[in-house]
């Protein structure tokens, strides 16, 4: 049986993919095969509520729940990673999570963060919405790092499911944060669980005030900058945290940028 080829496909919103810098993404890794998908962002735009956090409002977030339908049909499978991540690993490894019976979305769990303050009072508070969870072993997981089974996904209409909580959101107010948030409603607890090594999340620091944070305990497979400073921003700014040391040798666009391209 031969390996499945692995293709890195970039999502951009429409308005960038006329100026997409694909030539630094092909003068820096010359032998990457890479396909660019524009994200139409007016699919979701009528549909994103203001959240606590403005980058979070932004169409391309959401780029994430409609990989489905912008993809060709002919993929199955993808592993979705945000944009301020670096892998320390070989993805294939990522991309082979085994995702048994119908689960489409395989990523890290937490079980210890506390599920309860990702939705309001007034969720919990009532019963036919608080009900979304009954009989679910809900627990945190970040959308930063997922392994999606598409065809499942689509057979599942998991889109459609993902908007309808949207749509809620636009009438009553069920949560705070952005994409996150209707993800948690449709798959938490129907996920296979990821070891954590894959999403080292949060270096991007405390969400209010911007708090450099370390790595978490254990294996570390890939470093993800959530949270609300950005490393790009700190290292601009002349303030970077110490583990933006390790983006700094990636960041495409600084002119010192060291990647080797051999
Ligand atoms: C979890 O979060 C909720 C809502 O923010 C809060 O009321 C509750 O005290 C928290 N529970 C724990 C164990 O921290």
């Amino acid at each position: 049986m031969s390996r499945t080829p692995l293709i890195v496909l970039l999502l951009v919103c429409a308005a960038a993919a006329a100026a997409l810098p694909e030539d630094t993404v092909r003068a820096s890794f010359p032998s990457l095969a890479f396909r660019v998908y524009p994200f139409d962002e007016s699919r979701v735009s009528g549909l994103i509520s203001t959240s606590i956090r403005g980058a979070l409002d932004r169409p391309l977030n959401y780029a994430r729940s409609y990989l489905a339908s912008t993809l060709p049909s002919c993929v199955r499978r993808v592993v979705y990673l945000d944009s301020d991540v670096v892998l320390t690993d070989d993805i294939a490894a990522l991309a082979a999570t085994p995702l048994p019976g119908e689960t489409a979305v395989a990523a890290p769990e937490y079980c210890g963060a506390n599920f309860t303050a990702y939705f309001t009072p007034g969720f919990w508070g009532s019963p036919a919405l608080s009900e979304t969870f009954a009989g679910r072993r809900a627990c945190y997981f970040n959308t930063g790092v997922m392994v999606l089974d598409l065809s499942r996904w689509r057979r599942a209409g998991y889109t459609a499911q993902i908007e309808e909580w949207m749509e809620l959101q636009k009438r009553v107010r069920i949560y705070e944060l952005g994409s996150l948030p209707p993800f948690l409603l449709v798959f938490a607890g129907r996920i296979a669980a990821v070891d954590h090594r894959w999403n080292q999340h949060g270096l991007g620091g405390d969400n209010y005030r911007g708090l450099c944070r370390g790595l978490h305990a254990g294996a570390v497979s890939l470093l993800h900058w959530s949270g609300k400073g950005k490393p790009w921003d700190r290292l601009d700014a002349g303030r970077p945290c110490p583990l933006d040391a390790v983006w700094s040798k990636y960041d495409l666009l600084r002119p010192a940028a060291g990647i080797e391209s051999s």
